[in-house]
This record gives structure tokens, sequence and C-alpha cells, in this order.
């Protein structure tokens, strides 16, 4: 059972606003802010710590990716440190050999951190970049993926749950349809990694995206890419960075890159900060993965059932936990989403964001930290500016 009151003194903006932007930028739990800060302020009293004490600092680096495995379940030289998903998909993007005429295809509902590299390569080498429709039940999205197919399709990149509406894919059996048809998969875990349990072997991607900041509650910003150990190979390297080699003669020139998937990272990064991301998942995993995931099942379920009664309003998001997560979005009768957000934040301190796309409305992302009293909140909120029309 969650001890409510007690994890909400960790999160001090709780006092300010009814935070409905996690799906954004997470705020920080307390130990993990402390940890954060212990760490810079470890290197501010005894120095930069790779270099004033490499005998603690180097073991510390390879407990916190020790850690990052653990907690999804794959070793850590299947994980590279990435400053997020942007960068994890580009390495992914840009270490294949894509010819003119070749396709990648990408979800309905993406984010730019997948949305525009695909354009972007689109525009550069005349890939074809088709999206795949959203579709309400887990069958029918496998099939609108099948049907999109073909023989010149290389990569398949889908955003797990997606991030304006809050649809979340069938990804196990969209990875294993596509490595049938001989292509490679992408998943960006932005809204689903840290909701619940997850291994991310038996998800089938060949790579997937992950970053510290929504719901890993880890600040801004780290990341790693999930590199799948046989998939190594099918990916050149496109920077071969100061981080990714094995050895390296300074004498010879020769060099021998990391085996797995630490080959494609070069950094540098903050350490205090990946380390503070290992912290938030000790502190995830103290909560309990499971109870996070049933709480994000109530309130989710609690907020939608609400929406529902108000006139003129229209709910995005699929209602089956199954096929969401912890987003909800809505647009309702003549408001933009601009309107509704300034709107729910001038009257009751709600902040939410506006859709994109060109969709109207707004989401919500629903953290295990909100009070059922916030939900209901949130609702009338909704409930009167419908009638003030
Ligand atoms: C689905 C999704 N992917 C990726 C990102 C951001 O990735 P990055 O910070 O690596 O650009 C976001 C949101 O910020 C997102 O909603």
């Amino acid at each position: 059972m969650i001890d409510l009151q007690r994890l909400r003194r960790d999160f001090p903006p709780l006092n300010n606003f009814v935070w409905f932007q996690n799906g954004g930028v997470s705020i920080t739990p307390a130990p993990v802010a402390e940890a954060h800060a212990g760490l810079m302020r470890e290197l501010f009293e005894r120095g930069p710590m790779h270099i004033a004490f490499p005998k603690e600092e180097y073991p510390r680096r390879q407990q916190t990716m020790a850690r990052l495995g653990r907690f999804f379940s794959v070793a850590p030289s299947e994980l590279a440190l990435m400053r997020g998903v942007s960068e994890g998909y580009l390495t992914v993007l840009r270490g294949l050999d894509w010819q003119a005429g070749d396709r990648l295809l990408i979800g309905a509902d993406e984010e730019a951190a997948l949305l525009l590299p695909s354009l972007h390569l689109r525009d550069q080498c005349g890939v074809e970049v088709i999206k795949v429709p959203l579709v309400a039940d887990a069958e029918g999205q496998v099939a609108e993926v099948a049907k999109l197919l073909n023989s010149r399709t290389r990569l398949v990149a889908l955003s797990h749950v997606s991030t304006d509406l809050g649809w979340r894919l069938p990804a196990e059996p969209i990875c294993r349809l596509v490595r049938e048809r001989g292509a490679l998969s992408f998943l960006d875990l932005a809204h689903s990694a840290g909701l619940y349990p997850m291994k991310l072997a038996e998800l089938g991607c060949d790579f997937a995206g992950l970053l510290s900041y929504k719901w890993m509650y880890a600040p801004y910003a780290a990341g790693a890419l999930y590199v799948r150990p046989e998939s190594v190979e099918s990916l050149k390297v496109v920077y071969a960075g100061g981080r990714a080699e094995k050895w390296i003669d300074f004498q010879t020139d020769k060099y021998e890159l990391l085996d797995g998937a630490g080959r494609f990272q070069y950094g540098p990064w903050s350490w205090p900060l990946v380390h503070a991301w290992a912290a938030a998942l000790d502190y995830l995993d103290e909560i309990g993965l499971e109870e996070i995931w049933d709480r994000t099942v109530a309130l989710t379920s609690r907020l939608k059932n609400g929406l529902r009664s108000i006139p003129g309003l229209t709910l995005h998001t699929p209602e089956s936990p199954e096929m969401s997560a912890a987003l909800v979005s809505f647009g309702l009768e003549g408001w933009t989403g601009e309107r509704l957000c300034q709107e729910l934040r001038d009257r009751w301190k709600i902040v939410t964001r506006p859709l994109f796309h060109g969709r109207v409305g707004v989401r919500a992302s629903l953290s295990f930290f909100l009070l059922e009293e916030e939900v209901d909140l949130l609702v009338e909120a909704v409930r009167t500016l419908a009638r003030q029309g």
C-alpha cells in the first residue's frame, strides 16, 4: 500500500501546483534530489572524482550501470549511455545504410524525438516515411503495421506509449512481426519505462530509447539506448567517441570498440546526474512498480470516468488500461488546448499541456503521487469550463 501522505512530502512543488505534467518533466523526489546535490557537492569538496579518487568513482559507475541493467532485467553491456531518446534514436537511424526508396515506419503520434530525425532522413536520403495509424485494439494495431511492411522496410520506430494521445501499443507482437519480416524495431519507452515492471528483452525490440526524467523521476536529463545483443552488428558506429573503446593504443593508433551497446556511446556525461538516475530507481523499487501501476490505473480510470459525463468532451485516449498508460488526453468543444490549459492553471493551479499535431485539447499526466481529490478537481474544473462555454 502506497503511503501517499509520506511520499507527497518528498515533492515540494505539490504545495504550489496540481501537477498533471509529469509526462513533460517529472518533479524530483527529495531523496533523489539529495543524492544528486550530494554528488555535486562531493565534486566541489573532493575534486573531480574519476581523477582524484578513481578507485572510488569507477566502481561506482559500474554499479550505476548495473543498477540500470537490473531495473530492466538486461546486462549493463546492453545499454549505451545517452542524453535521452533523441540521441538514442539518431544513433540507430544514422547507423543504418539507407537507400532512396527504403521505407521507415513510425507511429502516427510521435514526439519530435522520433518525428524530426525521420523527416530529416526522408529529406536527405529519399527514404519513404510512413505513419502507422493508431487503432484501439491490439490485433488491429498489429494488422496496421503488417499492412505497411514491405520488402524495402528497414526500420519500424514507435513510441510504446504515444506522446499526445497516450495510446499504448502492443509492443511484443509488433516487434515479433517486424523481425519475421526481416526489418528492425526501435521502441521509444519515454512514457512506459518506470510505470510498471518491464523486462526489456521480452518486448522483443532490437533497440529502445530510455530517458530519466519522466516516469523514472530523475532530474533532466540522462538516458540510454538499449541494444539487443544480436542486433549490435546491424548498426554501424557513426561516432566512435572516446568512450566507445575496449582499448586504444596511442602509440600504434590501434583500437578495438566495445562488444556491446557501449560502442555507440561517446558522452561525456554528468555522472552525478547518471548516479542520481540510479538512486531514482531505488526510490521507485521501494514504492513498488506493481503498486505504481495499480495506482496509475486507478487514477486514470477515475479521470476518464469523470470526464465522460461532461457535455462536449471528447476523450482522445483509449479507455482500457491495456491500451493506455499514465497519459489522458481530451478535447472540449469550443476551447483551444492553449486556452483550456491557461484557464486551468490560472483558476485552479492545475498544470497540464496543450496537444500538439494540430489536435485540439489538453494532455493530463497522472503520477502515483496525485490525490483522488486532485483528479476530481480537474474533472470539476473542466465541467465548470464546459458550462461556461
Ligand atoms: C514519446 C516521447 N519521446 C521522447 C521525448 C523526449 O525525448 P528527448 O528528451 O530525448 O528529446 C518525449 C517528451 O519529451 C516524448 O513524449
